[in-house]
């Protein structure tokens, strides 16, 4: 796992990362399965939750992946509910001196990172995401050694110290403006860790060469819509356009309509003129879909569980560990605080920064 051979992607594409896959899937199996809790144990934790938020000037922040009930207590709170970029701006310019992050680690990581005054919680520290697990600092960091002429950029999915050891910070809202940014002013870029995001990058770019140097990870839930049952669903819905987010394989990106992230997915929905959508992304995403289309239908795209690392596809199991049990429990007792070493966190923002920055001037 620590061999940066094995996390270089080989152009025999046959290289899977047999070494990553066994021991998320391990990690899974040894995580509890969240209780379901009733209708009446629900409200009143929200409504704990409502008086604990105010009394502790907290601003609660969901992604689109988590239980719809965070979400909606998210709106209901004046929090955000949003894709990775901009619950980042959010965290960073909210005027609550805490910040309780429903989503995964690294999301905690980049709000610490953005607002280090700031005490920041998360309902749960063992939600993490495949494609941070699968680019360790001192792997990656020998790779960029041995490629000091490429800019390094990472997607935003990836530790704190991915995060300081690179140039830019993206995420896919904004991933292929950067790169081509770059590309423009001749530079050469290893991406990391998204292989898919990688390769889409690529193709919508014409890089050639060594121009963008891919790692070898990938998302555990997006790898696994597949192409030939995507296109027999498009024969029982010819009218529906599909909508995939850019974790997902090329042939998936090739065959849809709409590639973006989670708010670019919604976005698109309200706007194309299609009544029905296929949609390649984790089901989370569905609650906001919803309300954002309500006339419109909304179908996910099918996935293939076989061999596969998800415990239950198109849900990512680490976004599904927030709950309002754990999230109640953290924000009572200040429990699950994100520390990132201070030194690191000013390393990281440098990378983080341009990000926000491009997205303002672009
Ligand atoms: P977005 O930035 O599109 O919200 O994606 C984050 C993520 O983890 C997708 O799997
Ligand atoms: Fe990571 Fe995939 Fe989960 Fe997003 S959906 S947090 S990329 S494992």
């Amino acid at each position: 796992m620590s061999n940066v051979e094995n996390h270089i992607l080989k152009d025999d594409s046959k290289n899977e990362l047999i070494t990553d896959r066994v021991f998320v899937r391990e990690y899974l199996d040894k995580i509890p399965l969240n209780r379901q809790l009733s209708d009446q144990e629900n409200a009143d934790h929200e409504s704990k939750i409502i008086a604990l938020l105010i009394e502790k000037n907290t601003a609660l922040i969901a992604h689109y992946y988590t239980d719809p009930l965070l979400q909606a207590l998210a709106d209901k709170t004046d929090g955000c509910v949003a894709d990775s970029l901009e619950m980042a701006r959010f965290g960073s310019t909210t005027s609550a001196s805490s910040l309780m992050v429903c989503g995964v680690k690294f999301m905690g990581e980049t709000a610490k990172i953005l607002s280090p005054d700031k005490t920041v919680l998360m309902p749960t520290l063992e939600a993490t995401c495949s494609l941070d697990i699968g680019c360790p600092i001192e792997t990656f960091s020998a790779y960029c050694d041995q490629h000091s002429d490429h800019k390094v950029v990472v997607y935003a999915n990836t530790s704190a110290e991915v995060k300081a050891r690179a140039d830019w910070v993206v995420t896919s809202a904004i991933a292929v403006a950067v790169v081509e940014h770059l590309l423009d002013q001749g530079e050469k870029i290893i991406w990391a860790p998204d292989k898919h995001l990688g390769r889409y990058i690529q193709n919508k770019l014409g890089a050639v060469g060594d121009d963008i140097l891919l790692w070898d990870g990938a998302c555990i839930v997006h790898e696994e819509f597949k192409l030939k049952a995507l296109e027999d669903m498009k024969h029982l819905y010819p009218d529906a356009a599909v909508l995939a987010h850019p974790e997902s394989p090329l042939a998936i990106l090739n065959a849809a309509d709409t590639v973006g992230s989670t708010t670019q997915i919604i976005n698109a929905a309200v706007r194309r003129p299609e009544q029905k959508f296929i949609v390649a992304t984790d089901s989370g995403i569905f609650y906001k879909l919803q309300q954002a289309a309500p006339e419109k239908e909304f179908i996910m795209a099918p996935t293939s569980g076989e061999g596969a690392t998800c415990r239950s596809c198109a849900q990512c199991p680490w976004m599904g560990m927030n709950t309002l049990q754990n999230l109640y429990e953290s924000l009572l007792e200040g429990s699950n605080e994100i520390h990132v070493d201070p030194k690191l966190g000013e390393q990281a923002m440098m990378p983080l920064q341009r990000m926000l920055d491009f997205k303002l001037i672009n």
